[in-house]
């Protein structure tokens, strides 16, 4: 492996130092790996757990303590150093047994050289490939979006890590979730991820036509194969040779045409509509379906063998209101970019806007938001997202719509009017308050009321007029 062998830490137990001598030269003639060695179980328990070895040789017995207790105590905490037992008085049964609690291989005394280092080596390589694994899966975990999906909620960071661990296979794969959820998104990102990037990505939506229509579109056709087939045409399949294919709402096509599907799937062969000849592909297929699968192979909408083989890999994709905080980072990331799109200056959303929309069930999901977003930055001539540029449905549950009307002040600080209070009185308040808000700038007052700098002026004159008449 490529890693600098002198990074590589190797720990050696055995009670005899002539065994233990006869070892540490041995690997040291390998190169500089990192080498401690002790003659105490003890020792070398407190070694395993206090610092990062790669690789452990144990003697199975130790006066002090036997290396098959060190193996059980290590193999009881997530430390994952690999561990070789070193057995003097040679019995399978032990070997084996260590084996089954988990170490890695078991080397007889007296220890061949060859022997050593082969298996010291197979260990190492074992060991660096779960570490570097492991710092994969932790910078995964640690993203907020994969690909184009944006999300730090549980279970989108479970969903990334499945992606990643999906990405070098060929696997069908059935993408569940709401209406809206993006489960296009993540047809699309499985696509990329895979080695089939560079092929072409070919979406279908199976609810949309009719069987005939759809059976042509999906495997193509021959000249004169039905009235209107005026020449051969290719179908999708052949279109996504060498890439992907994704068959949205998998559950509404057309119960005739799988088992022209589920053909393709097992075999890559179809024929095209009213030809003599195969024609064989390579395509990775992927589906979707916002219904249950299983209660659709119930109702006898999708055939449970085609259900089974599309699900080799299946991948759910909860609805928004189940990871609300996912929601601020998606209105942020969506504001950004219709903001900048429209070339409109926008810092971010008023408190009471994100409760709205936190509170707000979003029965349309990720693109109801974005479609939320889009229209509010059209709407919006502040500084900030206010409430009234959110569609009205959102203010149901929320309580700006309760019987105080509330209005965001510059930090986002609630004003309170109590309604049927005159208009006047709270056009005051309001811009009072904001200027304290603004440390008494009125330029950047002004700004986050949406008035000119001169209106501002006037009224506040006025209400100097007022205090001192
Ligand atoms: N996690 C996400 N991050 C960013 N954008 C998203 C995310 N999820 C969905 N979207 C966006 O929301 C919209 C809907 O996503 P998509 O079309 O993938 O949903 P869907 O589950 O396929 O919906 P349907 O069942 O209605 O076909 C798209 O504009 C998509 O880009
Ligand atoms: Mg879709």
């Amino acid at each position: 492996m490529q890693k600098n062998k002198s990074n590589i830490q190797i720990l050696l137990a055995d009670d005899d130092e002539s065994v233990l001598f006869a070892m540490e030269s041995i690997l040291q003639e390998q190169g500089n790996y990192n080498l401690q060695a002790t003659t105490s179980g003890k020792t070398a328990l407190k070694a395993l757990l206090s610092q990062n070895f790669h690789v452990a040789l144990l003697d199975l017995k130790m006066p002090d303590l036997d290396g098959m207790e060190i193996l059980q105590k290590v193999k009881a905490t997530s430390i994952p150093t690999e561990i070789i037992m070193i057995t003097g008085h040679a019995s399978i049964d032990t070997a084996v047994s260590a084996i089954r609690l988990g170490a890695y291989d078991y080397l007889p005394k007296p220890v061949d050289s060859n022997d050593l280092v082969r298996v010291v080596q197979h260990a190492l390589e074992r060991s660096l490939l779960l570490e570097q694994n492991q710092q994969l899966e932790n910078q995964v975990a640690s993203l907020t979006q994969y690909h184009d999906i944006i999300g730090k909620s549980a279970p989108m960071r479970t969903l990334f890590q499945t992606l990643e661990a999906i990405a070098s296979s060929d696997a069908s794969v059935l993408i569940l979730g709401e209406s809206g959820t993006g489960k296009e998104l993540v047809a699309n990102a499985v696509h990329r991820s895979s080695e089939r990037s560079s092929g072409p990505f070919i979406a279908v939506n199976c609810a949309a036509l009719p069987a005939t229509i759809l059976e042509s579109e999906l495997f193509g056709h021959e000249r004169g194969a039905f009235t209107g087939a005026v020449k051969d045409k290719k179908g999708l399949f052949t279109q996504a040779n060498n890439g992907t294919i994704f068959l949205d709402e998998i559950a509404e096509m057309p119960i005739e045409l799988q088992a022209n599907l589920l053909r393709v799937l097992e075999t890559g062969i179809f024929r095209p509509v009213g030809s003599q000849d195969e024609v064989k592909v390579d395509v990775r297929v992927l589906a979707a379906t916002n219904q249950s699968p299983l209660r659709a192979v119930e109702e006898k909408h999708l055939r449970e063998d085609l259900y089974y083989r599309l699900a080799v890999v299946e991948v759910e994709l909860p609805p928004l209101r189940d990871r609300i905080e996912d929601i601020p980072l998606l209105a942020n990331f969506f504001l950004k970019r219709f903001a900048s799109g429209a070339g409109k200056e926008l810092q971010g959303f008023a408190p009471e806007t994100l409760e709205c929309m936190l509170n707000y069930e979003w029965p349309g999901n990720i693109r109801e938001l974005r479609n939320a977003l889009e229209r509010a930055v059209i709407l919006s001539t502040n500084s900030i997202v206010l409430p009234e540029n959110l569609p009205p449905r959102l203010f149901k549950n929320s309580t700006y719509a309760s019987s105080e009307k509330k209005s965001a002040n510059q930090d986002g600080e609630l004003v309170v009017f109590p309604l049927g209070e005159p208009l006047a009185h709270v056009e005051k308040k309001f811009i009072l308050e904001t200027l304290q808000n603004c440390k008494n700038n009125k330029t950047k007052a002004a700004q986050v009321l949406g008035i000119s700098l001169k209106t501002l002026h006037n009224k506040l004159g006025r209400y100097k007029e007022s205090s001192l008449g």
